[in-house]
């Protein structure tokens, strides 16, 4: 498994024919670019950890912040997140629609610890464009996608801005003309009493504040637009962790990498992007393995690298 660079990348018009061909890509693992009424999404399927790196791959994103799950419909979303009356509320409002919702994640859900980068909630939404409806229906399970961007370019609302910035990168593009909205989805916290503005987007806060019938907290105006990740927690496992170990010391739980077979390992044959599918899920297998300390091997940090040492070193800062 490569992380797919160099490749060829087919723009093509959405059709029943392109949208077949993208839910084929999707279920063996791959990416495709599909269109949705706020940005055009880079999807995998959010079950594959190996296709939910190569979203991250693609993008050349220096970390691992989480990804928005798509999904067909409320009834699917409820299938991974508890919904409350608010998350009821504001999906009845604005669903299909240019709004997501973070909510409470349900436990033993079929998606990749790498979309939720590890943490508890989980990030959903259901797109209106009908051309992500299509594929979402055809691939019947939830797609992880980002803006399809290479990172630190704007959000794309063109097919010829995916083209533009992730050429060689991906195989497919679905094109549906421009977006409608142009703007990314705003993005509500409901993880617990107080609800949260996480994004500005495409719905304005009012509008959102009028259906939910109470005011959104929004952190600071200014820093909710220019750092969404702002509010977000990491993921850190309860227990000391060392990074950079070649040997573990005594009773250290060692998390391998290529030649170094530690207790298990994160890729043997020292694929970042098997590595990246892995990193959380191994972090939890160690945090409940008893021992009192996690040691991990050096990771390179070329291609996935950089995000994988970005991801450990919060980690072990806690
Ligand atoms: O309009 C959109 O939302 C587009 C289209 C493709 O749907 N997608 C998009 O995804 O903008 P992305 O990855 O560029 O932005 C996702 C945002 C990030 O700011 C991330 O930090 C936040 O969602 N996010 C995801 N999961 C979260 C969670 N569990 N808690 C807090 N924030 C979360
Ligand atoms: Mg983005």
């Amino acid at each position: 498994m490569t992380d797919s660079i160099g490749q060829m990348t087919r723009t093509t018009t959405a059709d029943a024919k392109s949208i077949a061909d993208a839910v084929c890509l999707l279920a063996e693992g791959s990416i495709v670019a599909i269109p949705t009424e706020t940005v055009y999404g880079l999807a995998a399927d959010a079950a594959q950890g190996e296709a939910v790196a190569k979203v991250y791959a693609a993008k050349g994103r220096p970390d691992f912040n989480p990804l928005i799950v798509h999904v067909v419909d409320v009834a699917m979303a409820r299938t991974l997140a508890r919904f409350d009356a608010r998350a009821e509320c504001l999906a009845k409002a604005f669903w299909p629609g240019g709004l997501t919702l973070v909510l409470p994640r349900l436990e033993n859900v079929a998606i990749s610890p790498l979309v939720t980068a590890g943490l508890d909630t989980i990030a959903i939404r259901v797109p209106a464009h009908p051309i992500m409806q299509a594929v979402l229906r055809g691939l019947g399970r939830g797609l992880a996608a980002p803006s399809a961007n290479a990172s630190g370019r704007i959000s794309p609302t063109q097919a010829e801005h995916v083209r533009q910035s992730l050429e060689g990168r991906i195989p497919l593009i679905l094109d549906a003309g421009p977006c409608a909205q142009g703007l990314e989805s705003s993005i509500v916290g409901l993880a617990d009493n107080t609800p949260r503005l996480l994004r500005q987007g495409a719905i304005a806060r009012e509008t959102i504040e009028d259906a939910l019938g109470q005011p959104l907290l929004v952190a600071s105006e200014s820093d909710a637009i220019v750092a969404p990740g702002m509010l977000l927690r990491h993921y850190a496992p309860r227990l000391p962790m060392r990074l950079d170990a070649v040997h573990a010391h005594e009773g250290e739980y060692h998390i391998g990498f290529g030649d170094i077979a530690g207790d298990t390992s994160l890729s043997p044959s020292s694929d970042l992007v098997e590595a990246a599918a892995r990193l959380f899920e191994l972090l939890h297998v160690a945090e409940v393995s008893g021992r009192a300390g996690i040691a991990v091997a050096p990771i390179p940090m070329h291609g996935l690298g950089a995000a994988i040492n970005d991801r450990l070193g919060r980690a072990a800062r806690g």
